[in-house]
């Protein structure tokens, strides 16, 4: 017999959970034996204290076992999946399952909602008129063959201990641990079923993660729960300091989506698409075959008209417009050399794009488009960015978020790759380019380390 406050005693002073104690401690939240309070004070101890490799696993297999797995046998093509930890302008997802799909894959995408300045893919859809996010199981295993692809709302089967978990911690200040994070997604994804997983960590102001060590020491947290499941898993280490694309807002991201499946588009949302798909189709096992081709040949196009078909959805009706613009105009010659991520998202958030609580609704029309990206050269006068959005009364804040987060030099500056590393798995062992923390304890307040 355990005691929820022995478990959170045990953390707090800094030691291993063991196995029986992660098991019982999820199963009992689960069914509301342990209460919120006690998870709240043992997720704050988990942020403080950190958990080892085996605490991760362990925890991460718990929550899977809380609800059922999804058996994705009977699609027949092999499956893969994508997860970003999240961004601004983050929209990839929305040509990249169709072109998976179109190279011969299977991507059951099962997404959730945008919390705070960055998007949630089923906001994006839903500007679609007629679209529909809430499937059955049966549904989605009935679009997965017949389409290749399908993105929905997570189903309340999967995973049912993060659901709870995460809302937790959301309102307790204990999102930001590594550990916590990294069982959260991976419980979900495992219990999706996809036979293999790509995920995009995201590093920079507009990410989860600020700097790029704290997101590759997530990204081998993430790759090595996938070898404990015997899961091939990739992740893509990118950077996110900048919006992705042109277009940060549900509606504006969507007509940005098609832009590419239509051969178009901004050239870091090509790149990153091709970069992830061709990552996808290597995992699922499908060499021959270049995405980079099958996105410009219009056959992605055609892959997402069906699978928004599929949903209730039109893709030929025209997405919802702001009422009002607002256009930013460069002060003077020169280069944009500043478009910070972060006061991108925060200003898109604040004209509506965005929600502060879950059960917010979203003005699918606002958000921010960006005319210049940084690097590009501009005169006095020149539209930079352009605000969209209903009510006069939001243009204020976004105007505020925005003070400070870009700028016009006399240079241009220099930028990263967006594609920084990839860390892969192998179904054995995490392969990395430098030092792993894979032994040690993850997740510690730098205090504690
Ligand atoms: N996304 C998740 O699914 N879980 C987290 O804990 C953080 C981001």
């Amino acid at each position: 017999m355990f005691s929820a406050v022995d478990v959170i005693r045990a953390k707090r002073d800094g030691l291993e959970l063991p196995d029986d104690q992660i098991d019982w401690v999820i199963d009992a939240y689960t069914r509301g034996v342990v209460a919120d309070e006690q998870m709240s004070a043992l997720a704050m101890a988990i942020c403080c204290r950190g958990m080892n490799s085996r605490e991760i696993a362990r925890w991460t297999n718990a929550m899977i076992d809380s609800g059922e797995r999804l058996s994705l046998g009977s699609v027949g093509r092999p499956t893969v999946d994508k997860h970003s930890t999240g961004g601004v302008g983050d929209k990839i997802t929305l040509p990249l399952a169709p072109l998976v799909a179109a190279c011969g894959a299977a991507v059951p995408q099962l997404s959730g909602r945008g919390l705070g300045h960055t998007g949630g893919t089923l906001d994006k859809l839903e500007s679609i008129p007629g679209w529909r996010a809430s499937l059955a199981e049966p549904e989605i295993l009935a679009q997965l063959s017949a389409v290749g692809a399908v993105i929905c709302a997570t189903t309340p089967t999967l995973a049912p201990a993060d659901r709870k978990l995460y809302a937790l911690r959301d309102v307790t200040g204990t999102v930001e641990s590594i550990p916590l994070i990294a069982s959260s997604i991976m419980s979900k994804k495992i219990a999706e079923g996809a036979g293999a997983l790509v995920l995009d960590v995201k590093f920079g102001s507009g990410a989860f993660m600020k700097t790029y060590p704290a997101a590759r020491e997530l990204a081998t947290a993430l790759v090595e729960i996938g070898t404990q499941h015997s899961v091939p898993v990739s992740a893509l280490l990118t950077d996110m300091s900048v919006p992705l694309g042109r277009a940060v807002g549900n509606a504006l991201e969507v007509a940005e989506s098609i832009e590419v499946l239509r051969g178009g588009g901004p050239a870091d949302i090509v790149e990153l698409t091709v970069a992830l798909a061709q990552e996808m189709l290597t995992l699922a096992g499908i060499t021959d075959v270049d995405p980079a081709q099958v996105l410009s040949s219009g056959a992605a196009h055609e892959k997402w008209t069906e699978m928004i078909e599929a949903q209730g959805g039109n893709p030929a009706a025209p997405l919802p417009a702001a009422a009002r613009v607002r256009v930013i105009e460069s002060p003077s010659d020169g280069y944009l050399s500043t478009l910070d991520a972060y006061a991108v998202g925060v200003a898109a958030w604040r004209l509506g794009a965005g929600r502060a609580r879950k059960e917010d609704p979203v003005d699918h029309a606002a958000g921010v488009q960006c005319l210049a990206k940084p690097g590009d050269r501009v005169v006095t006068g020149q539209p930079l960015l352009e605000l969209h959005y209903t009510h006069e009364s939001l243009l204020a804040g976004a105007l505020s978020a925005l003070d400070g987060g870009w700028a016009v030099t006399a240079g241009a500056g220099t930028r990263g790759p967006l594609v920084r590393d990839v860390i892969r798995n192998t179904g054995v062992a995490v392969v990395v380019s430098t030092t792993t923390a894979t032994n040690s304890t993850l997740g510690q307040a730098p205090s504690a380390r």
